[in-house]
């Protein structure tokens, strides 16, 4: 079935373009990065849509703001209407339902979750909000793609008010299994509100079954019946499609711009100034789900235990500045410094070798290629993770595949990337370091092998075909199983479990074919 040549309709809880008014009061707008933003730009230019969502801040609606996004709007190929956000929305919905409650509690960590009633009420409000604006700039035919953790209440919302609307929503981060979820005090609601969606995506084959396992506890009533990657629930004679899309990257895009001459010059710069050692490399957003203290004590448990790789080892860590309005990162921020001063007091070398070199900002996409680029080995040690995008770029970036990722089992990224990747559990500090040993003194050979494995996977299933593989599932009747528009089809829940989270495994060795040029940018996320 060909998919209707159909207006999208994107919903995500910013825009993709962030508008700031600076001192002297004049708009400033930057465009905004990240896989999303380079994946459906050009389906939105394609197809002909609009991009719905919060430009930042808190500035009311104004006629000078409209027409600021207005002359953004014209020179982008798509329209952008904004949803404005007042402080104390700002504070209760995004601050605190979403991120001092889902947040944390689909990461699974319950104790940071601060279960206030005013989140979740005004949480419901500006999900309203959204959908008052999906209201009025849709028609019935569009189809509508919500994205993430913020907007799941949206379809509830919109169907309320009698919509019979298309409705496609995709998690980002990860479903928590049912233990944490039925945590929520409104946890019923929640799960009522997905189901009003025609079709649901989430990261990972486990994501699925976590929320197949909600549904069924939750919703006695709800049948989940089906095979292969998209599933069927029936509640109320509706049939919901539930499948697992692991999000990716513009691969080619990466690729072209890490083979540049200033990517190069700046790799080798860095090089330069750390000779003769083995560059480890950590870039996260500042946020606790991504285990960087722990890191840090894997790397100093590194160092105490094996004194023979000091001086020919450094780490370099880039923290990349995240809400910084919440206490908790704030706190966070600290006890890293305090981690990095510690290790650098005990092993630095006055004059010669520095540990970890710290990074605290926001990087350029040349900057950032080139540490990719630069980097022997690369630790992406998150806690809990919906994909992790920084493990699928340093793969792409490293074009000459004599490089070794290390990857926590509990990114998603770690379904589809393990059998190239050195997996370790993030919490198991000893275990960490032992990865990074392994991954400085690997043999070349194995290095390349395991590199061009990955970069096969990673190529292969790029961010291109994850909006193929989720318009296809959208337009696919429920029943018909997806194939022939790009989802595979396989059975997931009947292989065993290390690969039934793992619909994109069985790929060859093999060398990766150099890409043919794609016209779009996408760098971190
Ligand atoms: C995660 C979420 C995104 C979010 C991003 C940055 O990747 O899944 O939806 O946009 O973090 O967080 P922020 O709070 O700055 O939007």
């Amino acid at each position: 079935m060909r998919q209707p040549a159909q207006r999208l309709i994107v919903v995500s809880n910013r825009l993709p373009f962030v508008v700031k008014r600076d001192g002297d009061s004049k708009w400033q707008v930057q465009p905004g990065s990240g896989g999303l933003v380079s994946a459906l730009v050009p389906v939105l230019r394609q197809r002909g849509g609009t991009w719905i969502g919060w430009p930042g801040g808190d500035a009311p609606a104004s006629s000078e703001l409209d027409q600021v996004l207005a002359d953004v709007s014209a020179g982008c190929g798509y329209s952008l209407a904004p949803v404005h956000l007042t402080s104390a929305e700002v504070h209760d919905f995004y601050q605190g339902f979403s991120n001092e409650i889902v947040w944390p509690l689909f990461h699974d960590l319950q104790s940071v979750c601060n279960f206030d009633p005013v989140y979740w009420r005004t949480y419901k409000a500006v999900n309203r909000k959204y959908a008052h604006a999906v209201a009025a700039h849709s028609a019935d035919d569009d189809f509508i793609w919500v994205h993430d953790y913020h907007l799941m209440n949206v379809a509830a919302e919109l169907r309320d008010s009698g919509s019979h609307a298309r409705l496609g929503f995709f998690l980002h981060i990860p479903f928590p299994s049912l233990d944490l979820f039925s945590k929520l005090p409104w946890c019923r609601e929640l799960i009522d509100a997905l189901l009003q969606y025609d079709l649901i995506g989430f990261q990972t084959v486990r994501d699925r079954r976590n929320f197949l396992q909600c549904v069924r506890a939750l919703v006695p009533d709800a049948q989940c019946e089906g095979k292969g990657p998209v599933l069927n629930v029936m509640v109320d004679r509706r049939c919901i499609r539930v499948g697992a899309f692991p999000i990716s990257i513009d691969v080619d895009t990466i690729v072209r711009q890490a083979s540049t001459a200033e990517v190069t010059r700046k790799a080798a710069e860095l090089h330069r100034l750390l000779p003769h050692r083995t560059l480890v490399l950590g870039i996260d957003r500042l946020d606790y789900t991504k285990g960087i203290p722990h890191r840090l004590q894997a790397f100093h448990g590194l160092l105490q235990r094996y004194p023979h790789l000091r001086e020919r080892i450094s780490l370099i860590q880039v923290v990349v500045p995240s809400r910084v309005d919440i206490p908790e990162y704030e706190e966070l921020k600290n006890t890293i410094e305090q981690l990095v001063g510690r290790i650098n007091g005990e092993y630095m070398k006055p004059g010669g070798w520095v540990p970890v070199w710290y990074v605290y900002g926001h990087l350029t996409p040349t900057e950032l290629l080139a540490y990719y680029r630069a980097a022997d080995v690369a630790l992406v040690t998150p806690l809990r993770d919906g994909m992790n995008l920084v493990a699928k770029e340093y793969c792409a970036a490293s074009i000459d595949e004599d490089s070794v990722l290390i990857l926590s089992e509990f990114a998603g990224a770690a379904a589809q990337l393990r059998r190239g990747a050195l997996l370790v559990n993030p919490y198991d500090i000893e275990g960490v370091a032992d990865a990074i040993r392994i991954a400085a003194l690997m043999d070349p050979a194995e290095r390349r092998s395991r590199m061009r494995r990955l970069r096969h996977a990673i190529r292969r299933y790029d961010v291109f075909w994850w909006v193929d593989a989720f318009l296809a599932a959208a337009w696919t009747p429920a029943g018909d199983e997806v194939g022939e528009h790009g989802v595979p089809v396989l059975d997931l829940d009947r292989t065993p479990m290390a690969a039934a989270n793992d619909p994109l495994d069985a790929l060859p060795d093999g060398p990766v074919a150099e890409p043919a040029r794609r016209p779009h940018a996408n760098l971190l996320n």
